[in-house]
């Protein structure tokens, strides 16, 4: 397994971890990892071929659970947003999220940064990849509608809804808010909750940071 360089997203090749990452996992004996909205579970995988205990949490109905099944590998189906995690307090070492922790209003967002820091172990480490504001390409247009202008994407539309929270237009995360963060905007949410900074750095479309509890 090769490691991720920061322009590349996990999405580029199927089970990439950015080699700092894989360091501090290292470096505070992580064993047992939760992942936040695991999609079809590739993270997850990944984790576990690298010797570690997964879990993840995912929206119903998204778990594919060929894959789950047949790799062995738990993925609890729960909504993130307005409810607390199935899970005990202090239960994991990690807690590992790449994107759609921002697929919310920012007040939304920081009630499940709290839930994460429940469930992390004091000396934990929480390591998150999410939309970094000043990387969303965004050009507005007339009649307060925006329009997507970064190459890789078709021209979607998307409406403002609040500050730095957009909505698409079409497609099926029509209507779901988008947050795009600004790098010392999220130190200072995560820091209010308790969460110590170790390293921070911008990504393609995210900041990828990681936290001690
Ligand atoms: C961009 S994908 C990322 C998946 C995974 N982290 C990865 O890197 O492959 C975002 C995932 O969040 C899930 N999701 C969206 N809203 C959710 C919610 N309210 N609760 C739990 N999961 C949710 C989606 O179903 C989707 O699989």
């Amino acid at each position: 397994m090769t490691t991720l360089n920061d322009k590349e997203t996990p999405h580029d090749y199927r089970i990439k971890f950015a080699k700092e990452d894989l360091d501090l996992f290292k470096k505070y004996k992580i064993k047992k990892i939760l992942e936040i909205c695991s999609g079809d579970g590739r993270n997850l995988l990944g984790l576990s071929m690298l010797g570690y205990k997964v879990i993840g949490i995912e929206k119903p109905g998204f778990v594919d659970e060929k894959l789950t099944k047949s790799a062995n590998i738990t993925i609890i189906q729960h909504l993130i947003y307005g409810q607390e995690f199935p899970f005990k307090d202090q239960e994991f070492d990690c807690i590992y999220s790449y994107q759609y922790l921002n697929h919310n209003y920012k007040e939304k967002i920081e009630d499940v940064f709290k839930e994460i820091y429940r469930v992390l172990k004091k000396g934990g480490l929480f390591s998150i990849k999410i939309t970094d504001i000043e990387q969303l390409n965004l050009k507005h247009i007339p009649d307060d509608i925006y329009e997507e202008c970064d190459p890789e994407f078709p021209k979607i539309k998307y409406k403002k809804l609040a500050n730095q929270t957009f909505a698409k237009l079409e497609g099926n995360e029509k209507g779901i808010p988008h947050y795009g963060f600004f790098k010392a905007e999220l130190i200072k949410s995560l820091e209010e909750i308790g969460f110590k900074l170790i390293n921070i750095r911008k990504i393609r479309w995210n900041l990828a940071a990681n936290f001690e509890k």
